[in-house]
């Protein structure tokens, strides 16, 4: 106040000074938000007085009803699922929460990925979001916000574009094969997924790596009631096209398939075939080729199409019980999709062979194992396909680069379950929630007490529950349930369920957290709550009553090796690749680790990683059970409460201080509050606060001074600041207004004087303005009048000047031309007269020559006259061709020019003559041999040339035959002995290998009767084939080596099949072959040249097919097996 009174008593300059500053402050106080403005009930529970399991959940409710779902509790975010969208995640939400502090904003789930995404990329720290909850408590979409506010606000580009869109796209992919409708979420993970974002030290994204958890897989052969299998398979059966559902041999009906469950296979506002266009379309982003993606379809089909084998019970001779396949077309149908040989498979589900180190047993299934059997390879080949489309997805979007990363980590793992029926998997699952809350656990205590320590505040510990003793009871090497399942899994003798049961009865009867009717514990005896055949943990999260049912089995997981070597056999690569165990010369007869301890491993890995790594948590909870809006059902939201602990995170987190601020903002938002600090506080923020603190006579217990922040101990010592604030904000406000007024009439007075002196001025100026333009015209006339007078004065004498110059040139021009007409005249007048003598002359001079030659001249003399002169001619043209004869070279193309155009025909055939001769005059010095290698180029010629581009590199290379001197390398010695005819073609060629198209060096040997295959290296006979087996031989018309040597059908040599080679020397070897086949048989070879032709391999006919293949191997031809039927040859 003060300091306004000085300035009205003041100039007008410095009260101009003052008031700007003053609007400055005012300014720069609009632009500070804070979380504690326009709050609904309160925006951080640590805020909440007086603070009680009511109060809280009443808070949680105003919230929610007010469309607030997003609480704080200090830095971790509640989140309760609002089950309908929401305007709050628009990208000008993902603007507002963009380089914002954490409590400038009302809470939300964006604040959190914003904070964690700067202290990633400003300080350098990894982060971790733990997002945890119940099923259906809104993480996924959670997780979903997180990856998508991160992608919004991080680096911008083509590439980092694509890398965001691939990494955002894998989640479709992952949801349409890992998620279900449950009884508690229609859009269910059944997999734990914890993705790690990798970036570069700007912050911009290079790729991502994803971890799967343990896939629910026992849901692809049975689901509970309301309770559907796998989306995908829905979403294939109604979003594929009739061709796509013909090609993998389906229907659109569901009731066809065993697997699918009926009653509840459509899901409310789920449109199934609008997701599968969505899952292809992801998929293509993702990076999936056409044939993968394709693939990954058919092992879908192929798994539905299992669940329609059906078996029914055979008695056999020895008493014995055999279960045979009650209809073979639907086993039929899936050998063909998956290429496995029918018998094989139809085998594998009849009989399963125990092995023992050297010994081999065989025993029959009966209906139950063999149904056992089909179940355990859906679920294999389902769980592995889902691995293995983890691993696809990692391959496309992992980084690039080897710079150093910085991980930002997402965790969306399962939630805490309790169902009616509660097995294997929900034991699992819970178990992975109890990791998850002891890390919680953890990080928030220590975190808490790191802070103080940092800040020199002394702390006080505060009790809680620590769920560390349920984990043990679980993880514990020794004796916990998984050790225990682990032990019964791999105990010879018998083993049930039921002794696993008894194990643990007598091992965790004692354990406060483990209740069983049958323990030594007499607690339970009477309790009928808990049947005989389950065990109940005590979780963090509430009681589970477990079906001790098929732990066993599904610890085991147990899959008949005759299932896993024959889908090893399978002609579907992907389906082969899956089973790896299945290769007969990779057996293992150790026992795989079960599904437990893996799962165990697992956790115990992220657990450690999650440790490295800045936590930001995710708290969500789930309002109500019937995925309904607007409804909030307390006792539900109560019981998340509790077991959450979120009360206590409250009361840890208030036990020190309730409130910290750093010194800066805390002194920026009050500083009005006392007149050292305001408007301006020179020294230390936290002298400034110190200095406010103690004007305001606040208690000293009620704060603490950090190094970096202020505490504040109770929430009611901050309102009371706040409510203080607000006052003088009202004050201030008054007293802005009462200046304005003031600055604002006398703004106005200033003005009007100052308009009247400028009126004035511009009138005085208007008028002397006029006078002087009219003295200035009148002086302009004037000065022209008497210019114009001076002018025409000059004018007139340079007039006459130019005239007499005129006249005196015309008098000269007309002499001249006088003068030059007369010298014109007399010149032509003497031309005539010399030509006139000339004429005469030559007249007389002819005259005279005729009357002394008239005696010399007969008849005839024209045509003699004419003959001479040809005769010339003709004579002067040999003459001259003589001595430009062109070189002897039969393929020199130089003539000399023609010189007369009637010697045309003659130039020509003097021309083909000397042509002629010169080729005599060559071939006459050839040599028998050299006249044998001509012939056979002109073979060569005959057969090839205008039809395989390869031959005009062939003509300039001699054909020497016998390229590997057999007779000379002692390696070759019994190669050599073992042929006594003659070699005509010694050289080492590239054996196709049939099933995958790669090669392999062979030695071809032609001899007079018979072709021969030999090994490089050992020299010996691999392959030999009379030559009147030989029917033909087939290459491309490209530019590559590539030939097949087809035999007769029926001939001994045809039994494994023809061959097909490549050759640098294939023109020579094909002509060889040809005229040896000639000379032997005296039949004509038969050479096809076509780019795509077929070759007999054992039983399947292949196609070889030629294309112009891409420049990625350089000039060399590749070979490719493409599928069963086709075999292609990338010609570059
Ligand atoms: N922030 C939100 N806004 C709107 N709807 C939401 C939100 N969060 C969740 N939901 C709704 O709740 C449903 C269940 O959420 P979500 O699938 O994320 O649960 P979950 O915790 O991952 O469950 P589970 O453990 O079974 O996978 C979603 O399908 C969606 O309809
Ligand atoms: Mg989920």
């Amino acid at each position: 106040m003060e300091r306004t009174q000085d300035c009205r008593g003041g100039s007008v300059g410095a009260q101009r000074v003052h008031f700007a500053s003053h609007l400055q402050t005012m300014a720069k106080m609009e632009v500070k938000t804070s979380l504690l403005d326009n709050m609904i009930g309160v925006g951080d529970m640590v805020l909440l007085e007086p603070l009680n399991e009511e109060t809280f959940i009443n808070n949680l409710k105003k919230r929610f009803d007010h469309n607030e779902i997003y609480t704080y509790i200090g830095s971790v975010v509640i989140s309760v699922n609002p089950y309908r969208s929401l305007p709050i995640y628009s990208p000008e939400k993902v603007e507002d929460y963009r380089n914002r502090n954490f409590y400038e904003l009302s809470p939300h789930i964006f604040a959190l990925s914003d904070e964690a995404y700067r202290s990633l990329r400003d300080q350098d720290k990894d982060q971790c979001i733990l997002i945890t909850g119940e099923s259906g408590a809104g993480k996924t979409e959670a997780s979903k916000l997180v990856m998508s506010y991160v992608a919004a606000v991080c680096g911008k580009g083509a590439e980092v574009n694509q890398v965001k869109e691939q990494l955002l796209q894998s989640n479709p992919v992952l949801e349409a094969f890992g998620n279900a409708k449950t009884v508690r979420n229609d859009n269910s993970s059944r997999f734990g997924k914890y993705m790690d974002i990798e970036f570069d030290f700007k912050g911009d994204p290079l790729g991502g790596v994803i971890s799967n958890y343990l896939l629910e897989k026992s849901r692809v052969v049975k689901q509970p009631r309301g309770e559907r299998n796998f989306h995908v398979f829905y979403q294939l059966l109604s979003g594929a096209s009739e061709e796509l559902l013909h090609k993998l041999k389906l229907e659109q009906d569901f009731s066809r398939y065993n697997y699918l469950s009926l009653d509840s296979a459509k899901v409310n506002g789920v449109d199934d075939a609008a997701n599968f266009r969505t899952v292809r379309n992801a998929m293509q982003i993702v990076g999936f080729m056409d044939h993968e993606a394709e693939s990954v379809l058919e092992v879908v089909a192929a798994v539905l199409k299992l669940g329609n084998i059906e078996f029914k019970p055979e008695s056999r001779v020895n008493g014995l019980d055999e279960s045979k396949i009650k209809d073979k077309n639907e086993l039929k149908e899936i050998c063909e999709l998956t290429g496995i040989d029918q018998s094989v498979l139809e085998r594998a589900f009849s009989f399963r062979t125990v092995e023992a180190k050297q010994e081999k047993v065989s025993t029959t299934l009966n209906v139950a194992q063999a149904y056992y059997a089909r179940d355990a390879l859906a679920k294999n080949l389902y769980s592995r396909l889902f691995s293995w489309l983890v691993n696809r997805i990692n391959e496309s979007i992992k980084a690039q680069t080897k710079v150093r990363k910085k991980v930002m980590g997402v965790l969306d793992i399962y939630g805490f379950e309790i169902f009616e029926d509660n097995s294997f998997e929900q034991f699992i699952i819970n178990y992975c929630n109890e990791k998850l809350q002891q890390i919680f656990i953890e990080l928030t205590l220590k975190e808490e007490q790191e802070e103080y320590i940092r800040e020199d505040i002394e702390w006080t510990h505060i009790d809680y529950f620590n769920n560390a003793i349920i984990c043990d009871l679980i993880e514990n090497n020794t004796n916990g349930i998984l050790a225990m399942l682990d032990e019964e899994c791999l105990r010879p003798g018998t083993v049930t369920d039921d002794t696993f049961l008894e194990k643990l009865n007598q091992v965790c009867a004692t354990h406060q957290h483990f209740e069983s009717r049958m323990s030594r514990c007499s607690r339970f005896l009477n309790d009928t709550s808990l049947p005989h055949s389950c065990f109940r943990i005590q979780h963090y999260a509430g009681k589970v009553l477990y079906q001790v049912e098929g732990f066993v089995d599904k610890n085991n997981d147990l899959l008949y090796r005759d299932l896993s070597q024959a889908m090893w056999k399978a002609g579907h690569a992907l389906i082969k690749s899956l089973f790896p165990e299945g290769n007969p010369a990779k057996i293992n007869l150790k026992r795989p680790p079960t599904a437990g301890s893996q799962f165990k491993a697992s956790v115990a890995t992220l657990m450690k990683n999650l440790q490295t790594k800045n936590p930001n948590y995710i708290r969500c909870i789930k309002p109500n059970d019937k995925k309904a809006a607007h409804v909030f059902t307390e006792s539900l939201v109560c019981h998340q409460i509790r077991y959450l602990g979120l009360l206590e995170n409250v009361r840890v987190r208030r036990a020190g201080y309730a409130f910290r601020q750093a010194y800066e903002p805390c002194l920026e938002r009050y500083k009005m509050l006392c007149k050292q600090t305001w408007p301006h506080w020179k020294g230390p923020a936290r002298s400034g606060v110190e200095v406010l603190f103690n004007e305001l006579e606040i208690p000293m217990e009620e704060y603490s001074f950090g190094r970096s922040k202020i505490f504040i101990r109770n929430p009611r010592t901050l309102f009371a600041l706040e409510d203080l604030r607000k006052q003088r904000l009202e004050d201030l406000a008054t007293l802005i207004q009462k200046i304005y007024r003031g600055w604002k009439c006398r703004t106005h007075f200033l003005l009007m004087k100052k308009s009247q002196i400028v009126i004035a001025a511009w009138c005085r100026r208007y008028a002397q303005q006029k006078r002087y333009q009219q003295i200035k015209a009148s002086a302009l006339a004037i000065q022209s009048y008497i210019r114009g007078w001076k002018a025409r004065k000059i004018l007139r004498e340079l007039k006459h000047q130019k005239r007499c110059k005129a006249a005196a040139t015309t008098i000269a021009a007309y002499w001249h031309g006088t003068q030059a007409r007369r010298e014109l005249k007399r010149l032509k007048e003497e031309a005539r007269r010399k030509h006139a003598v000339a004429v005469i002359w030559a007249y007389w001079l002819g005259l005279k020559v005729r009357r002394e030659y008239r005696k010399y001249f007969r008849a005839n003399a024209g045509k003699k006259i004419y003959e001479f002169t040809l005769q010339r001619i003709v004579q002067k043209y040999f003459l001259e061709m003589k001595n430009k004869m062109p070189s002897l070279s039969p393929i020199d193309k130089n003539w000399p020019s023609r010189p007369y155009l009637f010697l045309d025909s003659t130039h020509k055939e003097l021309k083909r003559i000397f042509h002629l001769w010169r080729c005599k005059k060559y071939r006459d010095q050839f040599t028998d041999q050299q006249k044998l290698i001509y012939e056979e180029k002109l073979e060569a010629s005959e057969l090839f040339k205008d039809k395989k581009a390869l031959y005009p590199s062939s003509v300039g290379q001699p054909f020497q035959g016998a390229y590997l001197e057999i007779n000379k390398n002692p390696k070759y010695k019994k190669l050599k002995d073992a042929i006594e005819e003659k070699i005509i073609i010694a050289e080492v060629v590239n054996k196709i290998n049939r099933a995958n198209g790669k090669s392999t060096s062979r030695i071809f040997l032609l001899t007079n009767n018979n072709l021969l295959l030999a090994d490089q290296k050992s020299g010996q006979i691999k392959s030999e084939v009379p030559l009147v087996d030989v029917t033909k031989v087939s290459m491309s018309s490209q530019n590559d080596g590539f030939f097949a040597v087809h035999l007769k059908e029926g001939s001994e040599a045809a039994s494994k099949g023809d061959f097909l080679f490549s050759s640098d020397h294939l023109i020579e070897m094909a002509t060889k072959l040809y005229r040896t086949t000639l000379s032997q048989t005296k039949q004509k070879l038969n050479i096809e040249i076509s780019d795509e032709f077929l070759v007999q391999f054992r039983q399947d006919k292949v196609c070889v097919k030629f294309i112009q293949g891409n420049q990625k191997n350089g000039s060399v031809p590749t070979c490719k097996r493409k599928n069963n039927r086709l075999l292609e040859v990338a010609v570059p």
